[in-house]
């Protein structure tokens, strides 16, 4: 018999007794709790705290937002620092109300995934869909090696990788961010699970084949697709297609490889990690490698080592990044009940006499971000350190100049953390450019001033603060620490920083910042100017001289989201229903230059209260010039809608579905119910992640 693991209660029913109260993690497992503890000042109290001031005394966003925008464009004249900066260029092709070519959708609370009259949307490769081995057929008695050779679960960042140029054949590269153990096995069936919940055997243990299938539901997949006459996409068996997941071995590059810290049993150079997790958003390398970011890869990992007063005693490389303390972490998988290396692993706590005889060091290899080589199904992921350990959300570049550094940014999606930007040592040359770029470079971290002008403070050893009087050892050091470096030099706490994106015609860089109940009116500062936040907003920023190397830049607010009393566009109007949206977390410039936002309303607040008037997690569209915001598609029912790109035509549209009935409640699950059957909509199948193929009736140009 299998008895029920529940770390997460949902906020309608109140927390029950559990065999392990040390683990209790936030409903959304994709949501982490705050834990930047630094006494670096948020930016107000820096600044004397006036735009608190005038945010707080006189209630207002619509003084912060004049503060941030300068007057309506309607009012005229005045300050116009971040606003002259981010003027819409000459170049760029700017028909206004040509753009955004498409009715809106309103919002939907229905199990269905809904797109504008005139489109057509399919569901593709979903979670379990054979791709690669002995392609076995998907089905709730798969076992862990079956998993290894389908999709994983949890579908977010995605690529599609033309090949030829071709806008009909490509290999299309995605992430698994997670997983639903509850509809992974068939042994969770009638237990009274919550999503994220494990079914644990009488001994508390985990079942082996349990802990492989969920580590192997994690990573990327990378298959090839080919475009049928009608519109429709067919997986092609094909040599390129590949599952890298939580067991792939991996190489370590850039100024952390070989370090103490990295050194493990399994790798006792410290060269080498085994699997990625937690793979959220991507990014695209200017030499076209694909790369996967870990975001919330902490809670994988268990250490239980107390200090003389009880409490938990991690080394500082885990304190700032939330591991589990209690008696098991996220999924349990140290817990496998055959004690297999590759399961051990994930016990961080110290049993040896020294690193190499045991796992102490095995969280060091996480937190980074990985390059795939889609092309070569033979290559081995390499994790990048130089860009930093964090929560990585996703990266993304500036277009690549000849003979200049690449340039990238990333987001570190926690309350209160960072954005930081990298830059390479070596200049960009397109013939021979590779991943050696992301190997040596400077990582900067952004302060936002009240001003609207901005300063990326570098994270190098020995300079600044980060010398070996406040405990940095070497560059090693400060970037597996690299909140801590952050902390250091005065960055600016940010409202959770998600994807970002650049725009293709001024070099514009914009991020998500989903939200931040968290920060109090003593907290808000101009570039986080909403204390409670639960909606977001949309940041964006111009390098000085349009120079992506610049220490310096511009920036201004593109977007406050919320209801109509609480948000504001560009062009100085609120949303209204028709556009109003909540927690901005995927974003993308298309080749057009039109942004695409996607929603990840926590599965806490999804059709709840103040949020019911948003419905389901849902795609829209901003023109960046007119400030104006289209709903373009609304998702089913407990899940977001994450990823995005398009085929270079344009005319074929790839999102992914993530999570589909993660609202479940517990009870509900252990009676056979779910409260979504997408995509299949068939009683005997659980919910699946899905990849959705969205095309224009008349063959044209997406969202035109
Ligand atoms: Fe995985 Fe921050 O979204
Ligand atoms: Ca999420
Ligand atoms: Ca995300
Ligand atoms: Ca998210």
């Amino acid at each position: 018999m299998q008895r029920r693991f529940d770390p997460s209660p949902t906020p309608s029913e109140p927390p029950r007794p559990s065999r392990f109260p040390g683990f209790a993690p936030g409903f959304d497992p994709d949501e982490v709790p705050r834990c930047n503890h630094s006494n670096n000042p948020a930016f107000a109290q820096i600044l004397g705290g006036r735009l608190r001031r005038r945010q707080v005394l006189r209630g207002g966003l619509a003084a912060a937002v004049t503060v941030l925008f300068g007057p309506s464009r309607q009012g005229g004249g005045g300050p116009e620092v971040a606003r002259a900066a981010i003027a819409p260029s000459a170049t760029a092709s700017n028909a206004q109300g040509m753009r955004l070519g498409f009715k809106g959708v309103p919002v939907s609370s229905a199990d269905t995934f809904v797109v504008p009259e005139g489109y057509t949307a399919r569901w593709f490769i979903p979670h379990g869909e054979p791709i690669t081995g002995n392609f076995p057929a998907y089905g709730l008695d798969n076992s862990g090696a079956d998993q290894g050779m389908q999709v994983g679960s949890h579908h977010d960042g995605m690529h599609f990788f033309p090949l030829n140029g071709s806008s009909t054949e490509g290999l299309l590269v995605l992430n698994h961010e997670y997983i639903e153990p509850r509809f992974l096995h068939r042994a969770a069936m009638g237990l009274p699970l919550q999503s994220g919940s494990v079914p644990l055997r009488e001994d508390g243990r985990r079942e082996p084949d349990q802990v492989l299938k969920e580590i192997n539901a994690h990573g990327v997949t990378v298959v090839r697709v080919r475009r049928r006459g009608d519109g429709s996409w067919m997986v092609l068996r094909d040599r390129h297609n590949r599952r890298i997941t939580g067991q792939t071995p991996m190489e370590i590059g850039g100024p952390v490889r070989g370090n103490e810290a990295l050194k493990t049993r399994y790798s006792p150079d410290g060269t080498r990690t085994r699997g990625t997790l937690n793979n959220c958003a991507h990014g695209v390398t200017p030499w076209n490698t694909y790369l996967t970011c870990e975001e919330n890869w902490a809670r994988y990992f268990l250490n239980r080592s107390k200090g003389a007063d009880g409490k938990p005693d991690l080394p500082r490389e885990q304190r700032r990044y939330e591991m589990s303390t209690g008696e098991m972490s996220r999924y349990g998988w140290e817990r496998a009940a055959d004690g297999a290396d590759g399961f051990v692993r994930f016990d961080v706590t110290p049993t040896g006499d020294r690193a190499i005889a045991d796992y102490r060091n095995e969280a060091n290899g996480f937190g980074w971000i990985v390059e795939i080589n889609p092309f070569d199904p033979d290559s081995v992921p390499v994790k990048r350190t130089a860009l930093g350990r964090f929560a990585h959300e996703g990266v993304v570049f500036q277009p690549a100049i000849e003979g200049q550094p690449v340039v990238c940014y990333s987001g570190d999606d926690s309350e209160f953390e960072y954005i930081y930007k990298y830059v390479s040592a070596e200049p960009y040359r397109q013939r021979t450019a590779n991943g050696s770029l992301l190997d040596e470079g400077t990582l900067y971290v952004a302060k936002f001033n009240e001003d609207g002008t901005g300063e990326w403070l570098s994270l190098v050893f020995g300079q600044g603060a980060l010398t070996a009087a406040n405990g940095f050892r070497d560059q090693a050091d400060v970037l597996l620490n690299t909140r801590a470096a952050a902390d250091a030099v005065g960055a600016t706490k940010m409202d959770r920083p998600e994807w970002g994106a650049v725009d293709p015609a001024t070099g514009a860089v914009y991020f998500t910042l989903t939200n931040n109940a968290d920060r109090t009116a003593e907290q808000v500062d101009a570039a986080n100017p909403r204390p409670g936040n639960r909606t977001g907003q949309i940041i964006r920023w111009r390098e000085r001289g349009d120079d992506p190397t610049a220490i310096a830049f511009e920036w201004d607010l593109f977007l406050l989201a919320g209801p109509p009393d609480n948000s504001r566009t560009l062009d100085g109007r609120s949303l209204d229903a028709s556009n109003h949206f909540s927690s901005p977390d995927g974003l993308w410039f298309d080749a057009l230059g039109r942004l695409w936002i996607q929603t990840d309303m926590s599965e806490s607040v999804l059709n709840q209260g103040d949020h019911a008037q948003y419905g389901n997690n849902q795609m829209l569209v901003a023109d960046p010039r007119s400030g104006e915001v289209r709903r373009f598609l609304t998702g089913p029912i407990g899940q977001e809608i994450t990823g995005v790109v398009m085929t270079p035509d344009q005319r074929t549209m790839f999102v992914n579905v993530q999570h589909p009935g993660a609202t479940t409640p517990g009870p509900e699950f252990a009676a056979g119910q779910v409260r979504s059957r997408w995509p299949e909509q068939v009683d005997s199948r659980y919910p699946r992640s899905a990849t959705v193929i969205i095309t224009k009736d008349d063959g044209g140009i997406i969202g035109t």
